[in-house]
């Protein structure tokens, strides 16, 4: 049977690379509408757990992946020797930058070679990780034909970024996918194998328009978000509310988006992914003037949380060292349980230097572990740190607490009365009756 008709009889065999926060819902979304799914992933214990039924990712219920594994429709692996049989492979790993924001696309070549070794005339290779235009068609494509084989005639190969929005609650199937292959064969088969999963696809003319489309969404977020950063910045010293602000512009029918200040923009994809593409652009003698600015002012955000932590500390004739403060939710975003880039990994241990005592709370994240060598370290050690518990009781045991994230199910007013000094960097005290609550 040929792929088209294997993918149309959803006899095709799936193997997924990276059984992370994509990974993973791809296999149980893949695996329910009756695909064999391989989840392979490098890491034992999550592959260990994932046969066992556990899922480590919270929009993915353990009652599902049960469901799948019961089936018989998915079963993990560590070992890339499932490759052999697999019809359609798609990779999810990580697209990290490193310390001096430049890409590292390895875990995405690692898996390409593991992919070389396998690879049969075919099979469909899909890149899903986030990454720069050209990945796809200068650095997989030639890897994959130095096997002999011919892309477009004995295999196909796409892009089809990821879009997951953890905590959202639209369907898995409801998001569209974009997919932009090397050939238009390539596109026609990656479009139809996406198709008996998801509601929509969009096709477009290349794999590198389809690398540019997901960089352009995340480019998008991160400068405007950046941008009312800025301005909260400047409404704070001209003694603005800018929440009140933003509230009074989204009256406006047309042409208004809203986006709203945060102590950092946090995540796998939004503050790391544009970096991508600012890097590539120099290849081009290009400078994206305005994702660096965004990034130079994203990174500053954590920093004037501090600032402001000092200033409200010292209206109460408190100095930050000694002082005993509580950063209130370290996820990146409200209700979600990933720490990743969020601003507590900068505001933690900048308080710390700066002599603090600092616990947290965060009744989703049990721990938090700040990596050796955070540049913010005074000794460079490693920080492994644990919530406490019953957050809103403790808060009076405080000088001053600082809300980075604003999960719900907490009474933030109750917060505010408790609690001796509060910096709301989200806005979840809505009354603007307490003196004790300093905002951007
Ligand atoms: N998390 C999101 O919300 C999101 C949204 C859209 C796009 N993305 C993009 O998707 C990609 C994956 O992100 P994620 O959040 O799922 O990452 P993740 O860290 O949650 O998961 C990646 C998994 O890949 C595994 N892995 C690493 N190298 C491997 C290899 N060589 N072979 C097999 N497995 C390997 C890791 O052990 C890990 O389990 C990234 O490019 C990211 O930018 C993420």
């Amino acid at each position: 049977m040929n792929l088209y008709d294997l993918i149309k009889e959803k006899k095709a065999k799936v193997a997924i690379i990276g059984m992370g926060y994509v990974g993973l819902p791809h296999a149980l979304e893949i695996a329910r509408v009756g695909m064999q799914v391989y989840g392979i992933d490098i890491q034992e214990k999550r592959v260990n757990q994932l046969n066992a039924g556990k899922s480590y990712i919270q929009d993915v219920k353990d009652s599902e992946l049960q469901g799948i594994i019961d089936a018989k429709k998915f079963e993990a692996f560590t070992d890339f020797s499932k490759l052999d049989q697999a019809d359609v492979i798609i990779i999810c790993v990580p697209t990290p930058l490193d310390k001096y924001k430049i890409p590292d696309i390895s875990y995405i070549v690692n898996s390409v070679k593991e992919i070389k070794k396998h690879l049969r005339p075919g099979q469909l290779i899909i890149l899903e990780s986030t990454t720069y235009p050209g990945t796809t068609d200068e650095v997989i494509l030639p890897m994959l034909e130095e096997s002999g084989l011919k892309c477009g005639q004995d295999f196909y190969l796409a892009f089809a970024p990821e879009r997951i929005d953890p905590g959202n609650t639209i369907p898995f199937n409801e998001v569209p996918k974009v997919v932009g292959g090397i050939t238009p064969e390539c596109t026609k088969i990656t479009g139809l194998f996406y198709g008996q999963f998801l509601k929509h696809v969009h096709p477009v003319s290349s794999a590198r328009a389809a690398e540019m489309t997901k960089i352009l969404e995340n480019t998008y977020r991160l400068i405007n978000i950046s941008a009312i950063n800025e301005l909260a910045m400047l409404a704070g010293k001209m003694n603005i509310d800018i929440w009140e602000v933003i509230e009074a512009a989204k009256t406006k029918p047309y042409g208004f988006q809203a986006f709203y200040p945060s102590p950092k923009v946090g995540g796998h994809c939004i503050p790391l992914d544009p970096f991508y593409l600012s890097w590539k652009a120099k290849e081009y003698n290009f400078w994206a003037h305005f994702i660096e600015l965004a990034g130079e002012i994203n990174e500053q955000m954590p920093h004037y949380v501090v600032t402001s932590t000092i200033t409200a500390l010292n209206r109460q004739g408190k100095a930050i060292k000694g002082s005993k403060i509580l950063v209130w939710g370290v996820a990146y975003k409200k209700d979600i349980n990933d720490p990743r880039e969020g601003a507590a990994y900068d505001v933690v241990p900048n308080l710390m230097r700066k002599g603090a005592e600092v616990d947290y709370f965060d009744h989703l994240i049990p721990e938090l572990r700040i990596a050796a060598g955070n540049f913010m370290l005074e000794n460079k050690e490693p920080i492994l740190m644990k919530s406490i518990e019953n957050g809103l009781e403790a808060v009076k045991n405080y000088d001053a607490v600082i809300i980075l994230c604003d999960h719900s199910g907490f009474d933030y007013e109750t917060l505010a009365q408790n609690a001796k000094v509060v910096i709301d960097t989200r806005n979840a005290i809505k009354s603007r009756e307490f003196e004790n609550v300093y905002r951007f």
